[in-house]
This record gives C-alpha cells, structure tokens and sequence, in this order.
C-alpha cells in the first residue's frame, strides 16, 4: 500500500473505536455512511464501507475483493474452505458441503428436531424454576443450547463432547475478533483451531460413511464416496461450518428474542395474531425474525481484501488493501430500508437486508438458522405466553463483530395474562402494529383492520 492512496481519513473513521461500535455502531455507521462510499479508519487499519450499493458492489465482484488473501485471519486459522477462496475452488467445496442445509433439509429434517430441542430447554426452565429459579435467562438456558445442539446434530457430533467444542470456539472467536492485531490472541486461536482440527479428524476416521441423499449429518455426508474434496479441505471445511453455526445463530436467536420482548407492544400483537389462525402466527412470527436480522444483525462485518487498485465512489485503494463492508451500516442505509432506525416487522422489502451476506459466499447456513429462530420464538410463546421480560437485569445486543445480547431475562408466567391489547392491520402485517396499549382495537377503522387482541 502507497500512503498515498489512503484518504485523510474523515473526523469519524479517524475516531473510530472497536468499542464504541461494540455498544451502538448505528450512529458511527450512519457517520461514516455520510462520509463516503469507503473510509480508511485508522484505528483498524483498514477501509470501511458502510453503505448499502457499495457493499452490494464489493460482495458481487470477487476477483476484485476477494476473499483468497494471505491477509485473511480466518484462512490463516483454518485453512482453504469455502469462506476463503474464490472461482471453480469455492464452488466445489461449497457443493460437497450442501446436502445438510439446504430449505428443504432444514424444513423437512431439521427442524423437527430443534423444535422438540426447544421443547425440552423450556421444559427443563420450567423445572428449574419450579425448584425455587423463577427467573430464566434465555441466553444462557435457551438461544446458546439451540445453537450448540443443533450444530451438534446436523455435523453429527455426540452431544457430550459438544462443551469442549464450545470451548476451543470461544478462543478462535476471540482471536478472529481481534482486528487490532494482538499476537498473544492469535496464537491461542491457531491452537484452538489446530486442537479442534485434530478431534473432527478423529471423528472423520470413525465414520462410517452412510450419508442420506438430501440431509444426513455433515461428518457423514463428508465421508461418503466419490467425495471432491481432500482431508485436509473436509477439516477445514468442517471447522468453518462449525465456526459460522455456534455464536452466529445464538446471537441471531437472541438479538430476535430481544426485540420480540423489548419492543413496545411487540409481544402483545405477535401473540394475538393467534386469534387469527396459525398462518398469521407464524406469519407474524417470520416478520420479527426477518426485521431483527436487518436491524440488528447477529455478523456485523463481511472483510475482503483488494487484488488491485480500485476506486470506491471517491476512494482509491491500493491492491493487497482490507476493506471491511458493514452489514449493520448497510441494512440501515435510508437509500434503500425507509425509516431505516425503527423496527417496524412486516416491511415489504425487509428480505434485501445483508445479514447472510450476498453472492458466491452467501451464508450456507441461512436456511438453517432461519429454522433454529422460528423455532426457538414459536416454541417460546405457545408454551410460556404469559412470558415477561426483565429488563432491568437484561443486557442488550453487544459487540462489534459478532452481536447479541449478554442477558435475556424473562419469568415464564405460564398462564396467559397479558395486560395490554393492540391492533394490528392485517394487510402489511405487524409493520402496521399501532400502539393502541389497553385500548380496545377499533376494528372498523379499515377493512382490512383485524382485531386481534
Ligand atoms: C446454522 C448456522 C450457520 C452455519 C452452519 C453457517 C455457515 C456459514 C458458512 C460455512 C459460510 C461461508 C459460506 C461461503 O463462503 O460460501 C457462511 C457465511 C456467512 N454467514 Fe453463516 N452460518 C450460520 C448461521 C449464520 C447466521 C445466524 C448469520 C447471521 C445472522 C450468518 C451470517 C453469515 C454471513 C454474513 C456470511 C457471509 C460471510 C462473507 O461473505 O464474508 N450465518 N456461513
């Protein structure tokens, strides 16, 4: 890099700070948005795109901002697997990897499962708390358990060793956070890796290759023949997947948790949208999910490296540069999502959000997490409807790489006993939620008005 081609970094990218996005990274987005398509923020040592067409542009050209880059810790730590290649390569270990979460397994395999999962954790709440516990942090007791879990069964790994798993995750999770370079981190992440690398080997020797056709686990689907990768791309592959399925989808659960109990009236509609069949409670249910994702989403930076000079709007960027591409700055850019800071459920167009990323690495396991949310918010309120959240023993979502909440406190009052009623306009769905709190919905105000409380 030419010190050149780094513009004078702007007031905000040049006071940029790993915690201040940590805590809110909306408002330092939206900064830095208005700044240019790309900043260089010094802090981080690299350039910063938080606007929603110039990721769009960075994520669709690979041969420009690639993902193949000495640079890239997440290579540097697992090896070549799909997320750090590029071409006909990440094609075919993307490929070899598929049958386990594609819709269809997710739907028709999966999610039977995870929903008898959440079942059992609620279950075991409930136990706990009849045992003096009245209080259940859906962090710790719920959205970290599915996630683990079911990692755990779609990889096909016996749940007991899924604790160590968990432990060798929170180091490399750490050192792959770790964007200001601390050396210490990244070794401890290099052996984590390096010890995880050698358990899944272990279990890969074990295996016997008995893979179904359309969703058997992971580890089997791996070893059966005419496989096209080599061992050493199974491990890595393997890893990554574990990798992107544990904290990902936790903190997916639990930023659509947060908002399902935190946002006014919220709870109550979702709620009574059962009074107008099972259709538009999960209707109602898919919203919240979908709108949390784009509001708050769980990955927070997509990071590519240059494989020449480039210009971004004004910026021009030397190649062998990092551009990092913010997910939270462009599913909040007013160009595209109106009214972009409200949470409004419902929003015709809330599906273009970028929290799974877009193009060749689109997440591969959206569909999978997406039944791993549903699942985690249905079971929640047809089983606890009268739930209440504690907010002031909740921590709200955190973090500037990976974001949730720290803590979801709730009572599960089994009965249902909601003291507020809301109207909810059926036609655009919960984005139409008006706050009519302990008011009776005025169910002639629109034809289309439904009420449902
Ligand atoms: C079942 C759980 C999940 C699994 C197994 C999984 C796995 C993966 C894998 C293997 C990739 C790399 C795909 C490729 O390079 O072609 C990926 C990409 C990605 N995942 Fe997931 N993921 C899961 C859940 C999530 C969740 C909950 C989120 C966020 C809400 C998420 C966000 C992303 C994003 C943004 C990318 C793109 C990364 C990039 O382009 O640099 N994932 N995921």
């Amino acid at each position: 890099m030419t010190g050149q081609s780094r513009a004078p970094g702007s007031a905000v990218a040049a006071s940029l700070r790993l915690e201040d996005l940590a805590v809110d990274p909306y408002p330092h987005l939206a900064g830095l948005r208005s700044q240019g398509a790309a900043v260089w923020a010094p802090n981080l040592a690299m350039w910063v795109v938080a606007g929603y067409p110039d990721t769009v542009s960075v994520l669709r050209d690979p041969e420009r901002f690639t993902n193949d880059s000495p640079k890239s810790l997440i290579q540097a730590t697992f090896g070549r697997q799909m997320l750090s290649v590029e071409g006909e390569e990440q094609k075919r270990h993307k490929q070899a990897c598929l049958a386990p979460f594609t819709g269809k397994a997710s739907r028709d395999v999966w999610q039977p499962r995870v929903d008898r999962l959440c079942g059992e954790l609620l279950e075991a709440a409930e136990r706990a708390a009849a045992g003096g516990a009245v209080e259940v942090d859906l962090m710790a007791d719920y959205a970290a358990p599915i996630a683990l879990e079911t990692m755990g069964i779609v990889v096909g790994l016996p749940s007991g060793d899924l604790p160590r798993v968990r432990a060798w995750y929170e180091v490399f999770a750490r050192s792959l956070a770790n964007f200001e370079g601390d050396a210490e981190l990244h070794r401890a992440g290099q052996e984590a890796a390096a010890a995880m690398r050698e358990y899944l080997a272990e279990k890969l020797d074990g295996q016997q290759p008995a893979g179904e056709a359309d969703g058997g686990p992971l580890i089997e689907v791996l070893s059966g023949p005419g496989g096209t990768l080599t061992r050493s791309e199974v491990l890595a592959n393997l890893l990554i997947v574990l990798f992107g399925g544990i904290e990902t989808t936790e903190s997916m659960i639990g930023n659509a948790l947060h908002y399902l109990l935190s946002e006014p009236g919220l709870l109550e509609a979702v709620l009574d949208s059962r009074n107008q069949g099972k259709a538009a409670f999960l209707a109602a249910v898919e919203d919240v999910m979908e709108e949390s994702l784009r509001y708050d989403p769980a990955v927070q930076t997509l990071t590519r490296h240059t494989t020449a000079a480039v210009r971004i709007g004004g910026a021009k960027i030397a190649a062998g540069e990092t551009v990092q591409c913010m997910v939270g700055g462009a599913n909040r850019d007013p160009a595209v999502f109106e009214d972009p800071g409200c949470f409004k459920p419902g929003r015709a167009n809330v599906r273009k959000h970028l929290a799974f990323g877009l193009g060749n690495h689109f997440c591969l396991g959206a569909q999978l997490a997406r039944a791993e949310t549903r699942s985690a918010l249905r079971t929640l309120l047809e089983r606890w409807p009268g739930v209440e959240f504690d907010r002031a023993s909740s921590l709200p979502p955190y973090g500037h790489e990976f974001r949730k909440p720290g803590r979801l406190v709730v009572r599960p009052h089994s009965t249902e006993s909601r003291p507020k009623r809301i109207a909810v306009r059926r036609r655009s769905g919960l984005s139409e939620l008006s706050q009519t709190a302990s008011q009776s919905p005025d169910p002639s105000a629109d034809g289309s008005s439904s009420s449902v409380g």
